[in-house]
């Protein structure tokens, strides 16, 4: 558990930080928050303050102190001869120590001579903006603390606050019973206070009603901000363990780990599960299955493009990489998913002018994972493993490693009837059991490409021509499957998996040779023609 904010500004206080910096979009939340610190116990001889540019210096209940305080050249001094234990908020100071703003050379001065006296005083400034902006001469007097996210008390807070203001509107249905309060709770998750009191009083509004059928509504809201930020791409994906053929082991471990997230999990004392790396021959169904799970999971799929980490400026990179985690934190619980991860990283092996930046973003991204407390799973994946630097296989980051191997004959043949599925046939009309076989080698991509290498065949012949047999048969002898030029490399991804990894088809000497009848995750629907609706 994450000590509180007031705990960790307490203890700032009472080491006699003079300048403290929060930065956050939540204004009204930080200063309850600083309220709170100055409370009780030893900090609560301090009277809390707070300053404006309209207002000038008030007192905690909004009385104006001083109206001449509200130039922002008098302030400073006026805290500074002020002669009692203080916390003085300064809201949006950063304009006036902006280097554009007219005497910002006499604005920074006047608060680096505070840093001495305010030491022995028992007096605090708080710089309290939306964005850090420090100039360089007070950077070393400067405190920086971020306003973390609500947690997920603070957000049943706001709900129940919500709550406790609809019960009596006759017009309000309410019905918070079973794990509905739980699920509501999670989808706030991710907002701010005030954005999550705003999502509720939407939902209320529009449909009169607080229950769990508002879980898709505030998702809704989680997809705004994420689209704000670049490196993260909610990525909204049909795919679900249905599209997936085969890999068995795999799907039982995610749907076991699936579990885990709930608060039941939590007080049972498992801890959340972090991620899982799938690694093997490309076209198997690793990108598949990481778009697949979070469906699964009913979670939101956070693709994180690692490439666009890595920024123009110096310390830009980390930041970046910081910023993406947060977010990602932000809107737990989340799939996040890491494409191709030996791509993003082929540049920590010293790219020219690269400097170690690679190595850095990278470790700062390993870091995050192992102290990782937040409901994020990651997942990533890798065609290769000569890129990849080997703290990653290392325990503690993943929960599992998985190598994903050619599919065997039998999931060859639930991969074809899929794709036939998806392609509107029904896969009972054809001899399955015969193309699975005639496809040794091939990846499920492969097999997908000639379904559709197969579609094409037969519609040459004629648009009423039917798919049959042997245009599957065809389509099959005329593919060279990748794995026949890559065997070695094929060969060696399966000896470590042997040694150190898990199959996601199982273990290959458990495995039946034989061909038992397509299992599918879900019956193929019988192709149908939309219905189309007039409007006369
Ligand atoms: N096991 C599988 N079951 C069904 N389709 C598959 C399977 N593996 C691959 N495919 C098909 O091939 C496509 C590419 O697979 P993908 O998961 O992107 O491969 P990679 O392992 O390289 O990430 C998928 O979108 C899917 O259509
Ligand atoms: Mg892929």
């Amino acid at each position: 558990m994450a000590t509180p904010f007031p705990e960790i500004l307490r203890t700032y206080i009472r080491a006699g930080y003079p300048i403290l910096y929060v930065v956050t979009a939540e204004e009204d939340r930080a200063i309850e928050l600083l309220a709170q610190a100055v409370s009780e116990g030893e900090t609560s001889r301090r009277k809390l303050f707070v300053w404006s540019v309209s207002r000038g210096l008030c007192t905690a209940d909004m009385k104006v102190v001083d109206r001449k305080t509200a130039d922002p050249h008098r302030i400073l001094p006026y805290l500074l001869e002020f002669n009692e234990p203080g916390l003085f908020i300064l809201e949006d100071f950063h304009f006036f120590l902006d280097d554009r703003a007219p005497r910002s050379a006499l604005t920074i001065r006047q608060l680096r001579d505070l840093v001495a006296p305010f030491k022995a005083s028992r007096k605090t400034v708080v710089l309290l903006s939306s964005v850090l902006k420090i100039p360089p001469e007070l950077e070393k007097d400067v405190t920086v603390l971020d306003l973390a996210m609500p947690d997920e008390a603070e957000l049943a807070a706001a709900l129940d606050e919500t709550v406790e203001q609809m019960k009596d509107n006759p017009k309000v249905e309410i019905n918070l019973g079973g794990d509905a309060r739980e699920k509501i709770v999670k989808a706030l998750h991710g907002l701010t206070r005030s954005e999550a009191e705003n999502a509720l009083a939407k939902v209320i509004v529009t449909r009169s009603r607080i229950d769990q059928e508002d879980v898709e509504l505030l998702l809704s809201e989680k997809e705004q901000i994420i689209r704000k930020s670049g490196m993260l791409e909610y990525y909204a994906t049909p795919e679900h363990f249905g599209s997936i053929g085969g890999l068995d082991e795999l799907k039982r471990w995610l749907r076991s780990r699936g579990r885990a997230f709930s608060e039941a999990a939590r007080e049972f004392g498992l801890p959340n599960p972090k991620g899982l790396l799938l690694v093997g021959v490309p076209g198997c169904g690793k990108s598949l299955t990481a778009k697949a799970v979070a469906a699964e999971w009913k979670m939101p799929l956070l693709k994180f493009d690692l490439g666009k980490v890595f920024g123009g400026l110096v310390g830009q990179s980390e930041e970046n990489m910081r910023r993406a985690t947060k977010m990602a934190e932000a809107v737990t619980p989340c799939v996040m998913w890491i494409d191709e991860i030996e791509k993003g990283l082929a540049g920590s092996r010293g790219g020219a002018g690269d400097s170690g930046v690679t190595q850095r973003v990278f470790g700062t991204l390993l870091t995050w994972m192992e102290e990782n407390q937040k409901q994020v799973f990651t997942i990533a994946t890798a065609n290769d493993i000569d890129g990849l630097p080997p703290e990653l296989l290392r325990k503690g980051r993943f929960d599992e490693v998985f190598f994903i191997d050619l599919p065997t004959p039998q999931e060859r043949a639930t991969i074809l009837a899929i794709h036939l599925t998806k392609h509107h046939r029904d896969y009972r009309d054809f001899d399955i059991a015969r193309h699975a076989s005639a496809s040794e080698g091939f990846s499920g991509a492969e097999l997908e490409q000639a379904v559709v290498s197969a579609l094409f065949l037969a519609f040459a012949e004629g648009e009423s021509a039917r798919l049959e047999d042997r245009h599957l048969a065809a389509a099959m002898a005329e593919s060279r499957p990748l794995s026949q030029s890559v065997a070695g490399k094929i060969e060696r991804l399966r000896a470590e998996a042997r040694l150190k990894w898990r199959w996601a088809s199982g273990v290959p000497e458990e495995r039946s040779g034989e061909l038992r009848d397509v299992a599918m995750a879900e019956p193929p629907p019988v192709p149908k023609k939309a219905k189309r609706v007039f409007e006369v």
